[in-house]
């Protein structure tokens, strides 16, 4: 098994001959996706057709060189596409085999962001036989910093992992795993943005409860996630170093942490992304 992890490589040269990519499901991730390839050099070797249900949100994509709007996904649409990316939300599966199953190319590359459909159910849905690779991005794919992971099932090449990597990294970073860790990604980094979230609100109210206007302190809690955030990627040293540079013995900042482990602060994360993974099983399951 492969494993991977790396920064987004925004200036490597693309592949060089041009494939034909088809999304489908042009929602909040679908239109990221395509927003983060069109931003990134991958653009000057990819023919994207994209294709959604609603006009409004092929619409967005209007005059956009390089990009085919799909009314409807006719036969060509399927057989003529290198690349088929579904964009859906799971349950929407059914009815997107029902356009695509059996008119996939062989060679082709199927790549699936769908939550806690595995690649063998995909293959037997799609009655596609070739490469598939499931990969959980997050919602910070819509500012080009997704952390994506993923994996491949045994019928992709080397071809096949190169060109979803070049995808995926085209806005954040992308990491190789094994399969069997697909649902802890979903409870990890694929739900993690509302954990942080509910992070930012939290500290936002505590500066508001010491008499604080809102918007500052909005502004300086998410811009002290962020910075840390910077900060655990640049270095590459660990949280707790970090935390303990930041610690003057006897002060505030010691205070607080003895406050935060009181209540269990990392306990209750460790547990968020544990019972997200359970939820994202018991999904794949169901
Ligand atoms: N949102 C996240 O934070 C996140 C993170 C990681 C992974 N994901 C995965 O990303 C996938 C998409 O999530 P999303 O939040 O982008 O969903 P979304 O906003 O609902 O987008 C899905 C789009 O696909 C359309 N669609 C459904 N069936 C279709 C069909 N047969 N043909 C063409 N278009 C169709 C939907 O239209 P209708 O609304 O009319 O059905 C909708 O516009 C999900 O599978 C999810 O598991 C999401």
């Amino acid at each position: 098994m492969k494993s991977k992890s790396t920064k987004p490589s925004r200036t490597k040269k693309s592949t060089a001959t041009t494939k034909t990519v088809l999304v489908i499901g042009l929602g909040n991730m679908g239109s990221a996706l395509v927003r983060g390839i069109l931003k990134s050099p991958l653009k000057d070797s990819l023919q994207l057709k994209l294709f959604d249900h609603k006009p409004e949100l092929l619409d967005q994509f209007e005059s956009v060189s390089g990009v085919e709007r799909l009314s409807s996904i006719k036969a060509t649409g399927v057989s003529t596409a290198d690349v088929v990316i579904l964009c859906t939300k799971p349950q929407d599966l059914p009815s997107v085999a029902k356009l695509i199953a059996g008119k996939i190319k062989p060679s082709s590359l199927v790549i699936s962001i769908l939550a806690a459909i595995t690649t063998d159910k995909l293959a037997q849905t799609l009655k596609f036989k070739g490469g598939i690779v499931r990969a959980m991005p997050n919602i910070a794919a819509t500012v080009g910093e997704a952390a994506t992971a993923m994996c491949q099932n045994s019928h992709c090449n080397d071809t096949h992992m190169e060109l979803a990597h070049q995808i995926f990294t085209s806005f954040g970073t992308a990491s190789w795993t094994k399969e069997s860790l697909m649902d802890a990604v979903t409870g990890l980094s694929g739900s993690g943005p509302a954990y942080i979230y509910m992070v930012i609100e939290s500290m936002t109210d505590g500066g508001v409860k010491m008499g604080m206007p809102r918007p500052l302190a909005l502004e300086l809690a998410t811009q002290t996630v962020l910075g840390s955030a910077q900060l655990v990627q640049t270095t590459g040293l660990h949280p707790a170093i970090l935390r303990d540079q930041v610690t003057t013995p006897g002060g505030t900042t010691i205070s607080a942490v003895h406050e935060l482990e009181e209540r269990g602060l990392r306990a209750m994360l460790i547990s968020a992304v544990a019972t997200a993974t359970e939820k994202s099983k018991s999904l794949a399951q169901g």
